[in-house]
């Protein structure tokens, strides 16, 4: 999708991290943008923010992981400004723990955002994105979690597996097709976000997630959420589809390849997630 400028862009996790820095990044190409998260203040912060950059701009307060919330949000955002050419699913949150002590609702509120949030955003704008037939394009944000895996991790791995199973399979439908529609898949290792305070808005309340000290240390020296950004946008207007923003982890996804199709068993490798750091427990 070359041309941006005068399409519209929606951006859910917006109000946050690499979410609010796309809604930057394609308000700055002349895009208008529609700005989607369950956090309101934040939200209108963010808006206001563009407006007064002379964005044109729409925030929509939204819970991805409720289908009627999704589809309210994409009635909104045609409304406002017609077609939508450029989909960003990229709201998340960050969940874990032993796998023996996770509960019902551990798994239903990581999955619910993060598997859940990307396939209402492709059932409620896919129909209308095929629709106007203009080029246009989808971002679903998955991560290097997607790719390797890494214990205490055991919903965000598979909602990210998930979703990068999802964008390969439209990809090859979209081609296969022969619509105007592209599709790529961001998956980063650690941006300097809100990720790690996730829980602040897990129903329910918010719960020290397992290993915040080792998650706030790794977080912080992550990468800016706006060269997460940048690469993004060259994905898009080049058509891109894997977008990988961490090269020092593509090792570690290599021996995981390697180890599939050799027939070893899976094993932790620097260069992963936490590199040659392991988490000391699961209460830590
Ligand atoms: N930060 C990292 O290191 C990293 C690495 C790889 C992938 N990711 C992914 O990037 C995406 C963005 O996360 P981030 O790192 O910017 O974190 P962040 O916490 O800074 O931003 C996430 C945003 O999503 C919003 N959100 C949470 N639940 C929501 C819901 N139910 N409905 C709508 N919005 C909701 C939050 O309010 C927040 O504004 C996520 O999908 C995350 O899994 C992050």
């Amino acid at each position: 999708m070359e041309q941006l400028a005068g399409g519209t862009a929606v951006v859910t996790g917006a109000a946050s991290g690499i979410g609010a820095a796309l809604a930057r990044c394609w308000a700055e190409a002349g895009m208008n943008v529609v700005l989607a998260d369950i956090e309101p203040d934040p939200l209108e912060a963010m808006a206001e923010e563009l407006l007064a950059e002379g964005a044109r701009v729409l925030a929509v307060p939204t819970d991805v992981s409720s289908a009627g919330s999704v589809d309210a949000l994409a009635k909104a955002a045609e409304a406002e400004f017609g077609p939508v050419h450029l989909l960003c699913n990229n709201a998340g949150v960050g969940g874990g723990g032993l796998i023996a002590t996770l509960s019902e609702a551990d798994w239903d509120w990581v999955l619910g955002v993060n598997l859940w949030g990307v396939i209402h955003g492709l059932r409620a704008f896919l129909p209308g994105m095929l629709a106007h037939g203009q080029p246009a394009h989808v971002v679903n944000t998955a991560s290097v979690a997607g790719l390797i895996t890494t214990p205490f991790m055991g919903p965000y791995n598979a909602s990210k597996f998930a979703v990068v199973a999802i964008s390969e399979t439209l990809y090859h439908e979209m081609r296969m097709t022969g619509t105007a529609v592209g599709v790529s898949v961001l998956c980063p290792g650690w941006v300097r976000t809100r990720i790690h305070e996730s829980s602040r808005n897990r129903p329910g309340g918010s719960v020290a997630p397992v290993g915040e000290g080792l998650l706030s240390s790794v977080i912080a020296s992550g990468l800016d959420p706006a060269q997460v950004a940048g690469a993004v946008h060259a994905a898009v207007v080049a058509d891109h589809f894997y977008v990988l923003t961490h090269p020092e982890m593509t090792p570690a996804v290599e021996a995981r390849m390697e180890a599939i199709v050799s027939g070893r068993n899976p094993e932790l490798r620097a260069g992963g997630l936490f590199g040659s750091v392991q988490p000391a427990s699961a209460s830590d």
